[in-house]
This record gives structure tokens, sequence and C-alpha cells, in this order.
């Protein structure tokens, strides 16, 4: 079955997306920023917003940082129809406490909440909080268990656990989900360990930005792998540079390339707090590209039918939720809104 194309966008939790010394988008990761953002993007027909979890600045410890949780529960609030995803590193809550935090944020936002489950890169975030940064595979172990413990307690389920990593005993949590039985669950990571647990455990699986070819082996590699009940969806980030002429959407290309390349100090950092391990590093350094998590490597540079004649070559190959960035990201965003979404509607 093909789901309908939805489009989302990243928050800004920790500034911009493709070069932190850009002119043009001063650095700003605050509260009142991300809370115009998203209502804007609401306005402009959006489906979604992931808001990612970092509790410290994973670029200089300097710049401020959103709190994805504080904050996904204030949009939950304010807004009315999106998506709100909120990112969650398992190390960081105990599966009781927030399986009671997202059924809280899905009552406040009359069922519009979802989990992103991500197992973290940035040793220096735990380690330096004295918490334990297991090696990679082990966090996926410690992620599955963890995230079974949560789907079942979300869904109401009293739930009594003797497991490696947890011990759970008669738990149970009131209110459930009002109008379905639980939150949304998607996987962020790339992995073999995150592949099986997204085939095991996720309702949709959210892909690093890569070109079409890769995409459509990594879903015939999940779609695979052992599942029961519903079939697996897909998502995919892209960073979106559109413009009247692919010419035009080249030399802002450029610009921000140019940009990126002022960031190296950033970069050396990034990557000095980074495991080796994590499968996106590996994806990253394969393609030229600006913004994070793949950027701007599924193709999405060029005129506005090249980037949404792309996006449509994606939707084919199964992808259902497109999580864009931009830069600077709120005129970006109105630009795609008014130029290219108006194309993929047209091609249905
Ligand atoms: C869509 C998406 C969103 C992500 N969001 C976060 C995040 O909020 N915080 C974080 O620390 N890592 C985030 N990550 C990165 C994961 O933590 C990273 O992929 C992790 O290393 C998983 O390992 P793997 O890719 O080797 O499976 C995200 C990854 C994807 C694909």
């Amino acid at each position: 079955m093909t789901h309908p194309l939805r489009i989302g966008i990243w928050a800004l939790v920790h500034g911009n997306r493709a070069a932190l010394r850009d002119p043009e988008e001063p650095y700003d990761a605050s509260w009142r920023r991300n809370r115009a953002l998203v209502l804007e993007a609401e306005a402009l027909g959006y489906d979604c917003v992931l808001v990612a979890q970092h509790t410290m600045n994973p670029h200089r410890t300097d710049l401020g940082q959103l709190e994805a949780w504080t904050a996904s529960a204030a949009l939950a609030a304010e807004t009315r129809r999106i998506e709100i995803i909120a990112a969650i590193k398992p190390m960081l809550y105990h599966p009781v406490v927030l399986a009671k935090m997202a059924l809280q944020i899905e009552e406040i936002s009359g069922g519009r909440f979802a989990i992103n489950l991500v197992n973290a890169w940035n040793r220096k975030e735990i380690e330096d909080a004295g918490l334990v940064f297991r090696e990679h595979d082990e966090r996926y172990a410690y992620g599955a268990e963890w995230l079974s413990l949560v789907e079942r307690l979300m869904r109401g389920e009293e739930v009594r656990h003797e497991g490696r990593f947890f011990q759970v005993r008669d738990y149970v949590l009131r209110p459930g989900a009002a109008t379905r039985p639980r939150p949304r669950i998607y996987v962020g990571g790339e992995s073999p360990p995150a592949r099986d647990l997204v085939a095991a455990q996720a309702d949709v699986w959210f892909i690093n930005g890569q070109p079409l070819e890769n995409v459509e082996a990594l879903i015939a590699d999940v779609r695979a792998r052992p599942r029961w009940g519903e079939p697996v969806r897909f998502g995919l980030s892209t960073f979106v540079i559109a413009r009247e002429t692919a010419e035009e959407a080249q030399a802002e290309y450029r610009r921000l390339l140019a940009l990126a390349a002022e960031d190296s100090d950033i970069k050396d950092y990034v990557k000095a707090n980074t495991d080796p391990a994590v499968a996106m590093r590996k994806t990253q350094a394969k393609y030229e590209s600006v913004g994070t998590n793949g950027g701007t490597s599924a193709g999405t540079v060029g005129s506005y039918r090249q980037v949404a004649e792309r996006l449509r070559q994606f939707h084919d190959l199964g992808i259902d939720t497109l999580l864009t960035q931009f830069q600077p990201f709120e005129r970006e965003m109105r630009r795609f809104a008014e130029h290219v979404m108006p194309l993929l509607r047209r091609g249905g």
C-alpha cells in the first residue's frame, strides 16, 4: 500500500543545518525561534517536525541547545495539526519515565505525538555526564530492550519484565493514548543492528539522505528482515536547495559548501567525539554534500521541477515521510512550500 507523501522539517535544535557562520542566518537555537518556525511550518502545510535530542550542543559547548522533550510538550500545546516527533536516546531516561512523558505529550497534542529512537554517536555527551556509553552493538541491545518496554507501557499494558538491563514489576500507566493504541515509533540509525531494530519494533524508519539506488537497497534490506504486524514505513532526511533554475540552485549550493568549509574546527571537534563505529558517519563521508544526516546527498539541489521529480522518485521507492532541512531555514521553507509542494500535489 502506498501512503501519501508527508513533508516534515527538522526543528533548529542546534541552529543552522549546513554551516554555522552564515551571514544570512545568524545562529539561533532558541525556543522563541523554534516556536515561530513550527507554527509557520504548520500553517504552510508541513506535516511533521522532528525535534532532535542533544543535551549538550554537539558542535560547540558555548552554543545554545533546545531541549527536545520540554520543547515538544510546549509545541504540542501550541499547535493543532502537525505531528511532533521527539528524539530519544535510551540511555538518558528510564523506560517507565519516558513512556509516561510520551503519553502525557500524546494527551496534550490530541494524538499527534511520536518518538524517534536514536542510539547516539556523541560519546562526550554521555560520558561527561557520568553515564555509560556502551559499544555500538551493545547500545542496540540496550535500546531494543528499552524500546520493547516503552512500547508496551505506551500501549497501556501492565508490564512485568525481568531482562538483562531492566526489571519492572507490574507497572501500568494511565491514562493511555485516547485516540489510537499508542504514539507512533520512529527509529533513526542505519547499521545492521539498527535495521533489525526497525524491522522488529519500529513503525517508521528514518534513513539518512543518500542516492536513490542506496535507499532502494536499504528499503529492500529492511523489508527482508523478520517482522510481525503492519509493514514498516520509510522516511528520508534531505537538505533541499530549490530555485527557479538549476544554475541558481547550484550557485547557492556552492555558497553553502564554501561556508561549511569555514567550520572545519567544528567538524574536527565533532569527529573527535563521534563513535567511529556509527554507520551515519561512514555514509556522510562518501558524498560531498551540505547539511546533516546525509544533507544534499539524496540529490535535492536543482530547479523546482527537478527537486519535485526527485522527491517523487523517492516516494515511488516507498518513502512516505520526507524530513527537510534548509538554510536560511525560514526563507527556504517558505520557498519550498510555495514552489515545490504544489508540484508534488499536482503529481498526486
Ligand atoms: C533521522 C535521524 C535523526 C537522528 N536524530 C538524532 C538525535 O536527535 N540525536 C542524536 O544523538 N542522534 C541522532 N541521530 C543519529 C543517530 O544517533 C545515529 O545514527 C546513531 O549513531 C545510530 O547508529 P547507526 O547509524 O550506526 O545505526 C539521528 C539519525 C537519523 C537518521
